[in-house]
């Protein structure tokens, strides 16, 4: 028997990280060897051109999953009936724009994609925000949608943090990155963001604070460590990179975005991973904001992991990252559009 296609909307599909999302996307990595794909991109009429090269070369590729791919510049057609809508294109910040006014240029993008997802999108559709900033990204887009789309369809990438993490973790203490379970990243994908190691666990349930410990030369330097260079190297890494390859992020990016959407729609498999959700008030974050968690996922939406304990300074860090969401979020209020 075959699947019936699912169909995948990328916006952006001319820029960087639509290229190296759509190869993997078509050869199976994201939803499975067996499950059909129909690719829609959505671009500008600025990047239509660097979209159709891409989809001839998807056609070079013979992909067996691969349907269809259909470009567009109407949002309409991009959402018609899709299952799984992936927001990557945005604006990005230029010389002298103001945080204000990237967002209200975001918001124009945002507020039409969500509204246009909540008319002609698929009843089951699920949305990943990947365009920054990402998480106020979502919030617009979830808020635009109207009632035919519950808010808990729409999320945030933060597994790109999440994963760079693991990879630090890993480096450090010389292990493979799949041993480390139960990292979390919580707050904005920005710098402010709160890479949580606390709850993290090798295989045979060793705590990585004591594997830290042990391979640092004891607890207080475990702690410096992670106050001084880990904290701030996952957190300010996206600049590093755009530092040292002279643009942002790409492979990695759509790397974590795959992740992202295989783990919502087959389960995770070990622990918890990240990413940024709609807050029911979960740890005290205000109602409404999209807000990166401990999440898992049954293979039917992520769900916000509770109880987990948060020590005082913890606490602090993640209010701080929730203050800027909160700030941005009343930037956006301020514009009219929520
Ligand atoms: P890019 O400039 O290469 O591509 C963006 C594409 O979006 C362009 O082709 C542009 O024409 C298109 N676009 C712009 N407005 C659009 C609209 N209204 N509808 C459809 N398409 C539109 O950029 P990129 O490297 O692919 O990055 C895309 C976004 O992802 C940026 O905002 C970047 O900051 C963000 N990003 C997020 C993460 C994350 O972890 N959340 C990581 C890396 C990059
Ligand atoms: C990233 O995390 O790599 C991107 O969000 C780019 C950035 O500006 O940090």
């Amino acid at each position: 028997m075959t699947n019936r296609p699912t169909t995948v909307t990328i916006t952006g599909g001319g820029g960087q990280i639509g290229y190296a999302l759509m190869f993997r996307i078509a050869a199976g990595d994201m939803l499975g060897p067996d499950v059909p794909v129909r690719l829609r991109l959505l671009e500008i009429p600025h990047g239509m051109r660097s979209a159709e090269g891409a989809a001839l070369e998807l056609q070079d590729c013979a992909f067996p999953l691969l349907r269809e791919i259909e470009i567009t510049d109407d949002p309409l057609t991009a959402f018609d009936g899709t299952h799984i809508a992936m927001l990557v294109g945005a604006r990005p910040r230029s010389a002298g724009m103001e945080r204000a006014d990237l967002l209200a240029a975001n918001a124009g993008i945002f507020g039409p994609q969500g509204a246009a997802i909540g008319a002609v999108a698929d009843d089951d559709v699920r949305v990943v925000v990947v365009g920054n900033p990402a998480n106020t990204n979502a919030l617009i887009a979830a808020a635009s949608a109207g009632p035919d789309v519950p808010v808990e369809r729409f999320t945030a990438l933060t597994r790109l943090d999440h994963n760079r993490a693991v990879g630090q973790l890993a480096e450090t203490l010389q292990v493979g990155a799949g041993e480390i379970a139960d990292v979390v990243i919580w707050g904005n994908h920005s710098a402010t963001q709160f890479p949580d190691v606390s709850h993290a666990i090798l295989p045979d349930g060793m705590p990585v604070l004591e594997a830290l410990a042990e391979r640092l030369g004891g607890r207080d330097a475990a702690t410096a460590w992670l106050d001084d260079v880990f904290i701030p190297r996952v957190a300010k890494r996206g600049a590093e990179i755009i530092e040292v390859r002279g643009s942002s992020s790409v492979a990695s990016a759509a790397n974590a975005a795959i992740d992202h959407v295989r783990d919502e729609q087959l389960g995770t498999r070990r622990g918890m991973t990240s990413a940024a959700v709609v807050s029911h008030g979960e740890y005290g974050v205000p109602e409404g904001l999209v807000c990166s968690f401990p999440v898992i996922s049954r293979g039917d939406g992520y769900e916000v992991v509770e109880g987990l304990d948060l020590d005082e300074r913890a606490r602090q860090r993640v209010a701080a990252s929730v203050d800027e969401l909160v700030a941005e979020r009343d930037a956006v209020r301020a514009l009219g559009v929520l």
